[in-house]
């Protein structure tokens, strides 16, 4: 998302009527969507109905010159920084970018730039806008001396610490032949979540009973902006660079060349900029990455079109908020207006009611919706939504589409504002919202639908790995009164199983042997796999490694949980309570006694000795043992296992019709394993290999 950044200061007392007013109401509602999409992480409003409000303003102005000032939000770029972090000043401003709508806007810009330059003969870079946290690194004779967030283009936040847990952030530049390395450099890109990452992120944390981020942009700047920096670094935070600050000594002539060398110097840069002449090609190469947006790695909210030479820009110059010599295409808003059906309250594994709009199948952009979300009830009286509305629905990268708005003025009077059920859908208990949360609970434990929750969960793909067992089945069990704890699981009569619709001897035996694979299961998905409060996949990896038995964990005082790196107070508390709650040690005492033996961390490899340990490895294609076994074999042996391929990427494990992750890793020079080569590494055997990061790929600018 990009938005234009302001800071409104007072409004003129001089211009009158409806005009000023209406201009002061939009400053106003302007400053306070800035406050909350930049400070807040919380944007009320789609970036589609903000660019409106924005526009509704920049005509007003337009008409009625005397309403234009230096604090309003067309003005000026800008939100104050966080009271607690340090501010951090650059060196020269970090301007915004002019937005292009259509192809109208970009004839028009061209045209400016044409006549800027008098004709002359001009190249421009195209690039995509990534859709993430803007930040400037400085660079001293190549070491990275201190980093900061846009903020308002004067003065951002220093959050350097964070920075320098980044591993696509390179704390030294490499030299590069035939290049001096700036002695000073600001370097300017955006900080981003991949999909993929950022998929697994929330899913991390909603099985670990945390809030969920809406998209890949917020999970970004939340992660960022952390002020303990082992948050950050546990997050898949990736930097791609698109820009500079101040350069000295000015050795670039070109956009493009400052561009490939960064992309030698160890900096990612994105791999579709391409450089181009002509509006015809301009639009039809912004044309093709809106067409392929969904397929990128990461979330794009447009494209960023750049005369490539420097000179030519500085002759073109600068705006008070944005260049001459660059503009934003920015894409079609991919939302659309359907009908507000119903609004579901389904129960979380917590016993947390989430409403969830039920909409009449609307096509948003390719795909057809019924569902969005819509967070909680404080959301919806925000919004004004109620049931029957025409509303508004946004699909906003690869995420869930979300509810943005309902049209009021298309109601007719039988439109019902929405009540969240007094009492659970499923268990019929009352529902509580506790003093200063926003959510409402069901605090009943034995809730069927906290049940199923609780154990599609644990029979999940990354917690006990049960195959076979997903939703439907575990629904089936517990609307069958067959399964009513974890242990149940493991004393299913399998006769019992197939005689149920739609499953028979074959597919029991399945899922019987599925279960019972799943006995002897690492202890850290055991762990994972219970659901304990804050517990995710990482640290339940730490504290099985920490204490290697659940005996041993359950015996653990605060403070010793507390020296576990990666385990906070919050989480320590978390695991006492359930440790210390009677339910939960009879259910792990049945767990036990239906054969439940987990595999403790260490016999799985011994960390130290492994030539694995700290790499980041990426697996790929199909191997053959499950990818979730050799994802435990990689991660015991001391290595995290990243899902995407990056230049600090140490290997890919290839196997068999690996795809577009292998061409990646060939590109960036990572190092490729078949599976017999991982297996000798995690057998110790295999040497450790050459940096795979010095051969860096030339920036393939066609
Ligand atoms: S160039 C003077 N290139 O968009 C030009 N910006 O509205 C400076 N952004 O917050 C920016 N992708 O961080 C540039 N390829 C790209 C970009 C990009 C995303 C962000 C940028 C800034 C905003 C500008």
């Amino acid at each position: 998302m990009a938005r234009k950044h302001s800071s409104a200061g007072k409004e003129p007392g001089s211009a009158g009527g409806p005009a000023a007013s209406r201009a002061a109401r939009l400053a106003r509602e302007l400053e306070e969507h800035n406050r909350r999409y930049y400070l807040l992480d919380d944007p009320a409003i789609s970036d589609a109905e903000y660019d409106g409000l924005l526009k509704e303003l920049e005509q007003l102005e337009a008409e009625h010159p005397g309403l234009r000032h230096p604090g309003s939000p067309t003005q000026r770029p800008g939100t104050a920084p966080l009271e607690s972090f340090e501010p951090f000043t650059h060196l020269r401003p970090m301007l915004s970018l002019a937005n292009l709508f259509d192809e109208q806007e970009l004839g028009e810009f061209l045209e400016r730039v044409d006549k800027g330059l008098s004709g002359e003969s001009c190249d421009f870079v195209l690039e995509p806008k990534l859709d993430g946290v803007a930040v400037n690194l400085l660079y001293q004779d190549g070491r990275l001396l201190a980093a900061g967030t846009r903020g308002d283009g004067r003065r951002g936040e220093d959050v350097t610490a964070n920075v320098r847990t980044m591993a696509s952030v390179p704390i030294e530049l490499l030299a590069v032949d035939g290049r001096d390395t700036p002695t000073r450099l600001e370097l300017r890109g955006e900080v981003v979540i991949a999909k993929a990452d950022f998929a697994r992120l929330n899913l991390d944390r909603d099985e670990a009973g945390e809030t969920v981020f809406a998209n890949p942009r917020n999970a970004a700047a939340g992660s960022l902006r952390q002020l303990d920096s082992a948050i950050t670094a546990s997050r898949p935070l990736v930097f791609y660079a698109h820009s500079h600050g101040v350069c000295e000594p000015a050795g670039f002539e070109k956009h493009s060349d400052f561009l490939a060398w960064a992309g030698r110097a160890g900096v990612l840069v994105h791999p579709r900029v391409r450089r181009r002449r002509g509006q015809s090609a301009i639009l039809s190469w912004c044309r093709e990455l809106e067409r392929d947006r969904e397929q990128l790695d990461v979330d794009i909210d447009g494209a960023v079109i750049k005369v490539d030479s420097l000179e030519q820009q500085r002759r073109l110059g600068e705006l008070s908020r944005s260049p001459r010599w660059a503009s934003a295409w920015k894409f079609k808003a991919r939302q659309a207006t359907t009908r507000l059906l119903a609004i579901n309250a389904s129960v979380g594994r917590l016993g947390t009611l989430t409403p969830v709009a039920e909409l009449e199948p609307v096509n948003v952009g390719g795909v057809v919706v019924s569902n969005a979300s819509l967070h909680n009830t404080d959301e919806i009286r925000r919004k004004d939504i109620r049931l029957g509305d025409l509303v508004v629905v946004e699909r906003a990268g690869d995420v869930i589409p979300q509810l943005v708005s309902s049209l009021a003025d298309e109601r007719d009077g039988s439109e019902k504002r929405f009540r969240m059920p007094r009492k659970c859908p499923s268990c019929r208990s009352p529902i509580k919202r506790q003093k200063g949360e926003v959510a409402h609970r069901c605090n009943n434990r034995s809730c069927p639908a906290q049940l199923r929750e609780t154990l599609r969960h644990f029979a999940s793909r990354n917690a006990m790995d049960i195959d076979g067992l997903g939703e439907k089945l575990v629904a089936v069990f517990v609307d069958n009164g067959m399964v009513a704890s974890f242990a149940d699981l493991y004393r299913l009569d399998t006769e019992a199983v197939a005689a149920l619709d739609r499953m028979g001897e074959k597919s029991a035996e399945k899922l019987a042997a599925a279960i019972d694979g799943s006995r002897t299961r690492p202890l850290s998905r055991l762990l994972f796999a219970l659901g304990i409060r804050h517990v995710g996949e990482s640290a339940a990896r730490s504290l099985a490694r920490a204490f290697g038995s659940l005996d041993a964990l359950a015996r653990a005082d605060e403070q010793t949980l507390v020296d576990i790196d990666g385990v906070g107070p919050e989480m320590a508390a978390s695991l006492l309570a359930f440790f210390a709650d009677p339910a939960n040690r009879t259910m792990l005492d049945e767990l036990v006694a239906a054969g439940l033996r987990p595999t403790p961390e260490t016999t799985l490899a011994t960390s130290e000795a492994s030539a694995l340990s700290g790499k980041t490895v990426v697996l790929t294609g199909t191997l053959s043992i499950a990818r979730n076994r050799a994802k435990d074999l990689v991660q015991a042996a001391g290595a995290t296992v990243s899902s995407t391929v990056s230049k600090r990427t140490d290997y890919l494990v290839a196997g068999e019709n690996p795809g577009s992750k292998l061409r990646k890793a060939e590109q960036l020079g990572v190092e490729v394993l078949n599976e017999d080569g991982l297996m000798r590494l995690l057998g110790g055997e295999g040497a450790g290999p050459d940096d795979p990061a010095d051969e860096q790929a030339e920036l393939p600018l066609r």
